[in-house]
């Protein structure tokens, strides 16, 4: 079964082939990210329209990639929340429409699930039961996964996220949008020792995580750097560095809680920030030496993309699931149909 994979959740529109036998045929992805810089986030009018002018030459371009034609897709998938309502509305139209056209199912698929799936696309897939550390920019969740579509959350943010923690610091650092890979980069030269910031609810007992307080301590180092006149590129990159370091132990110490608690031995990360160098290689060398395998997708699989959209779909369309609702409108309404008003509200 050929499955073609729409994502538009966001400022990434994101299209794949995914065949049920050979694999992921092709991938294109398309970013936003020149069209929201000088606003220093997301808008999401803006992201609809670049989705409506980039997702069908993409289709075009995945199809063309793969050697495939139209008529060889055998249903679509697409991202049907958590998302921007805009950008979500034109990946769910393109895709129930290419699917009405050609006479093939369409099902809506859980972004996040889709993430949580973008690690088995390896030629090495974890088998269940694993923990899995969701990291994005609107999501911190700690889940444990028994099977396909069986999730326990054990933990989450209670306010900001990792990626969100990660794009407000560097905005506090004059770095662009979107900031994780900005900031990441900046703490490669920094020095890890300078600031001891604070490793949040790593003291309170469970799997929660909170990040809001992590950059009201980022503003207020920043400031007292700056009318002390030393906020230089060395102390800047300094404050990246003790920033992204504080991140990093909280999520380890908490993923191992979960490991520990569920007794489990596999934990797969996934979601934007789980392209973080530096988090990838502490979990693995720290939780390495607990006997864990630790799990990470390609970069380009961590931040959004169509690929893990058209799997996770495959998955469910493959157990017999499809769109079920029929859309807004309809070719065919009889007026009769229109129910009257009740009790005389009728003008
Ligand atoms: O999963 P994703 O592409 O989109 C959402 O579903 O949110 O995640 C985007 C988030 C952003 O906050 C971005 O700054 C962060 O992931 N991110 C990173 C890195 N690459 C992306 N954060 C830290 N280090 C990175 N290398
Ligand atoms: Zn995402």
């Amino acid at each position: 079964m050929v499955v073609l994979g729409l994502e538009t959740s966001c400022d990434e529109t994101g299209v794949a082939l995914y065949d049920t036998q050979r694999g992921l045929l092709s991938e294109a992805l398309y970013s936003q990210v020149a069209v929201h810089a000088e606003y220093g986030g997301v808008v999401p009018e803006l992201a609809s329209r670049d989705h409506i002018r980039k997702t069908l030459p993409l289709i075009d371009r995945v199809l063309c990639d793969a050697c495939l034609n139209k008529t060889d897709i055998d249903a679509v998938a697409y991202t049907s929340g958590p998302g921007l309502l805009g950008a979500l509305i034109v990946g769910a139209t393109v895709a129930r429409s290419i699917a009405a056209g050609l006479g093939v199912p369409s099902l809506g698929v859980h972004h996040m699930e889709g993430h949580l799936m973008a690690p088995l696309l390896s030629d090495e897939p974890p088998g269940y039961p694993f923990v899995a550390l969701l990291v994005s920019g609107g999501h911190t969740q700690l889940i444990r996964a028994d099977a396909f579509g069986d999730y326990r959350l054990l933990g989450e943010s209670v306010d900001d996220a990792a990626g969100e923690a990660f794009d407000k610091t560097a905005k506090l650092l004059d770095l662009p949008y979107p900031g994780g890979p900005h900031v990441a980069a900046l703490a490669q030269t920094g020095d890890p020792d300078r600031f001891d910031f604070p490793r949040p609810m790593v003291k309170h007992p469970g799997l929660d995580f909170s990040f809001s307080g992590l950059k009201t301590h980022i503003g207020t180092c920043i400031k007292q750097l700056s009318d002390a006149d030393s906020l230089d590129e060395q102390a800047r990159a300094d404050v990246a560095r003790c920033f992204e370091e504080a991140v990093v132990d909280t999520l380890l110490i908490k993923c191992r809680r979960a490991l520990k608690q569920e007794g489990v031995s596999t934990l797969v990360m996934a979601g934007g920030v789980s392209a973080n160098r530096r988090l990838r290689e502490r979990l693995a060398e720290a939780l390495g030496k607990d006997g864990v395998q630790v799990i990470y997708p390609a970069p380009s699989l961590c931040t959004d993309n169509g690929a893990m959209i058209a799997y996770a779909g495959a998955l469910r369309l493959a157990r017999g699931e499809r769109d079920l609702e029929s859309p807004a409108v309809r070719a065919r309404w009889p007026i009769t149909e229109l129910v009257p008003p009740v009790n005389g509200e009728a003008a």
